[in-house]
């Protein structure tokens, strides 16, 4: 462990190291844990980067018999700031003493160093398979006045860019309760420099676009009150320096492994120093600490990158592929699948479903899911959330029988549940009205016509797993699709005093955790995929349950390649999955070729999704040569390294096998003009001594050809259009 993690008595410095990153802070005056760098690393620390003294106006001091005006709180770079006690910027915990005030100090007690990574009770977090991958800091600090305590985690992988972090709270059992009024996950202090925050912001049907910003004073918040990770703004950020791009720079990614309400605040002050706190969102929240209790923080992931975007990514995508996801499908390929949603909406039933099957058949499709519709009396999105049974309308013979015909055209099986929500004409609804979030005395808010279950109850959650339960008892179900259709309003449960209804978002969350928990463990070999109205839960925390998510409801290629391009700034293509539908788009109108719309699918988890029976002969033959061509690529598209290079009117990323024997390159080119520039595109991640094959035309080229000096794109007379280029080494 000494390897990766050091602490130097003499100069009270804790070095957290591997070959590719360092985090260093140390125990400052008073006790107070003060961050001294994290990025490339450096092997041993020599008193280099100890913060200077310096008296600044209107600076407070620590009280002490002899306070040192040049040492301040409102200055120093820390790992744990508090409020109250002035340091001025934003704090990374708030506590309401038993007295009222606020004001808390956290100084070191103690500290120790484990091997691998404890697991977090009752969250998601990123995790190891053997004790040697990684080591683990736990300091103990301490608000002496108040007792309480925190331990503050960082986990070091040995070959990965990363920091985990989290904090645990806890009261000792003798002391009065205090509350929680904000506590976040982790706290990172920069040197004064130039920087940008890059953010994932969006839409419903538009979710994670690129967003790069100057850190300018004052504070800017990236956020969701909407009680889940939301399509609005997702919960990533990153620092860079001015001028990082995909290849060049440095680049500090702070992802959090949480799927409520989240905040990441970005404070520049008044020394051009930068503060990242990042967290459960403090706005409504808060947590009751009674004595004897704990509260753990769910887990941030800091990345390092000095080569730029592509590298932080790189390093998320394997850590979230290898140590997030968990499961049998973890490392393995998934299923490309056909989904009746944009083919049927709401109106089917067995007859008409069944053609769609025998077409998914004959393409070589390995999977269909049957999508909202199949359950209650849901003809539209008015009713039935709640009651998870088939509707005999539609299924006279039952589902299992539906299913047993899918399963004997050789199909794997798949069905759409939407497990939060409650529509008020249900039979869940009629019984147990008092189970959705709803404020005693007012009329909950609908959205798409339903309401939200409250998952912070044991006996809804029990109601919940045991109805899932009846379904997947059967056996006959290979892959859920774990829906979320509208966000939580009307925050309060029935199961908590008054005093504690600050706590019913994060006890949601938690609920909704166990309840996956539960359901994931006792179905292991059920492939289960997230989804909220498309991509609004799309999150790391999410990904320890559901190894894929569905990206966005907007399933025209143009909008997916800005909507991927984004979404694969943390997340692995294997993560996220993206279907062919038809053309004109249903959400946008836009036509394109099935070409296009299938080479962007088949940068994610690939499938369709539209009405098969209605392909024309041309069509068909289209589909059917996506379908084995993508189950050629698919191990180099799910477990390979993905590279974006560009984006723009011109688009293009790659996938690269680790031993750089194989490589695919997506180009696509958006809107054409009457004198077109010649466009080139310049590969990376080869190795430069290789000799590659174009597998289509059989050309042969360097690795550093391809890489420095490119390859044209064709000219076409089009919009929209794209080519795939497959590379194999020859030598
Ligand atoms: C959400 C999903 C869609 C589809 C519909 C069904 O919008 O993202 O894929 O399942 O719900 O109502």
């Amino acid at each position: 462990m000494a390897d990766l993690i050091t602490f130097d008595a003499k100069t009270q410095v804790f070095h957290l190291h591997n070959q590719q990153i360092s985090y260093i802070f140390a125990i400052e005056d008073g006790g107070v844990l003060g961050h001294l760098y994290f990025g490339q690393a450096v092997a041993g620390y020599h008193g280099e980067r100890h913060y200077p003294r310096k008296d600044r106006g209107f600076a407070g001091n620590l009280p002490v018999a002899e306070p040192e005006r040049g040492f301040s709180l409102d200055t120093l770079p820390q790992e744990i700031s508090s409020r109250g006690e002035a340091d001025f910027r934003i704090p990374a915990f708030v506590i309401r003493q038993a007295d009222g005030a606020q004001a808390s100090r956290f100084v070191y007690a103690s500290h120790r160093i484990v091997p691998g990574k404890p697991k977090l009770p009752g969250l998601p977090a990123a995790y190891v398979e053997s004790p040697d991958e990684a080591a683990t800091l736990i300091v103990t600090v301490v608000d002496q006045p108040s007792r309480l305590q925190a331990d503050l985690y960082y986990t070091i992988y040995r070959d990965r860019a990363v920091i985990a972090c989290s904090v645990c709270f806890r009261n000792p059992a003798d002391q009065p309760a205090v509350t929680l009024e904000q506590a976040a996950s982790v706290q990172l202090d920069f040197p004064a420099s130039d920087y940008r925050v890059l953010s994932l912001p969006g839409a419903h049907a538009n979710e994670r676009h690129l967003q790069k910003e100057v850190v300018g004073y004052g504070i800017k918040q990236f956020a969701s009150t909407r009680g889940t990770t939301s399509h609005q703004m997702n919960n990533f950020i990153a620092l860079t320096a001015p001028d990082a791009d995909e290849f060049h720079g440095d680049v500090y990614g702070v992802d959090l492994v949480y799927s409520g309400n989240h905040a990441l605040t970005v404070e520049k002050d008044q020394i051009d120093q930068v503060r990242v706190v990042a967290g459960i969102n403090p706005a409504g929240f808060t947590w009751e600490l009674a004595g004897g209790a704990e509260f753990q923080t769910p887990e941030a992931l800091l990345v390092y990158s000095h080569q730029g975007l592509n590298a932080m990514s790189q390093t998320y995508h394997r850590l979230i592929r290898e140590r997030v996801v968990r499961g049998r499908y973890r490392d393995q390929e998934r299923p490309i699948l056909v989904n009746n949603w944009e083919a049927t909406y709401f109106d089917f039933n067995e007859a008409k479903l069944r053609p769609i099957v025998d077409a998914a058949k004959k393409l070589g499709i390995e999977m269909f899911v049957l999508d909202d519709g199949w359950f209650g009396h849901r003809d539209d999105d008015t009713t039935s959330l709640g009651d998870w049974v088939v509707d005999s309308h539609k299924f006279p013979l039952g589902l299992k029988h539906f299913a047993d015909y899918v399963h004997n055209q050789g199909l794997k099986f798949g069905l759409w549940v939407e497990p939060e929500m409650i529509s008020k004409d249900s039979d869940l609804y009629r019984a147990h009205p008092d189970y959705l979030l709803a404020v005693p005395g007012r009329a909950p808010s609908p959205s798409r016509f339903q309401y939200v279950l409250d998952l912070s109850r044991e006996d809804v959650r029990a109601n919940i797993a045991g109805q899932l339960s009846d379904l997947l008892d059967q056996g006959y179900i290979d892959y859920i699709k774990w829906d979320m259709n509208r966000h939580l309003s009307d925050i309060y449960s029935h199961a908590l005093p008054a005093a504690r209804q600050g706590e019913v978002l994060h006890r949601y969350t938690l609920g909704l955790y166990a309840l996956l928990e539960e359901l994931t463990t006792k179905y292991p070999d059920v492939l289960w995929e997230g989804c909220s109205g498309g991509g609004g839960r799309i999150d790391t925390g999410f990904a320890y349950y559901m190894p894929q998510s569905w990206t966005s409801d907007n399933t025209d290629a143009i909008s997916r390649l800005g909507i991927q391009y984004g979404t694969s700034l943390v997340y692995p293509p294997n993560t996220f999955t993206a279907h062919v539908s038809v053309s004109p788009n249903e959400q946008t109108g836009r036509s394109t070729s099935l070409a296009t719309r299938g080479n962007v699918a088949m940068s994610a988890v690939f499938g369709y999704e539209l009405d098969l029976t209605k392909l024309t002969k041309t069509e068909q033959k289209q589909v059917a040569a996506q379908v084995a061509a993508y189950k050629q690529i698919r191990p180099l598209i799910q477990f390979g390294h993905f590279l974006r290079l560009e984006s723009g009117n011109d688009y293009a990323w790659m996938f690269v096998s680790a031993d750089q024997n194989e490589a695919l390159l997506f180009t696509f080119h958006l809107l054409n003009n009457g004198q077109p520039a010649f466009h080139i595109v310049k590969m990376a991640g080869l190795n430069p001594t290789k000799q590659y094959e174009d597998t289509a035309t059989h050309t042969v080229y360097g690795g550093d050809e391809l890489m420095h000096m490119g390859l044209y794109q064709p000219l076409q007379r089009q919009d929209f259009t794209t080519h795939q280029y497959h590379f194999k080494a020859i030598n």
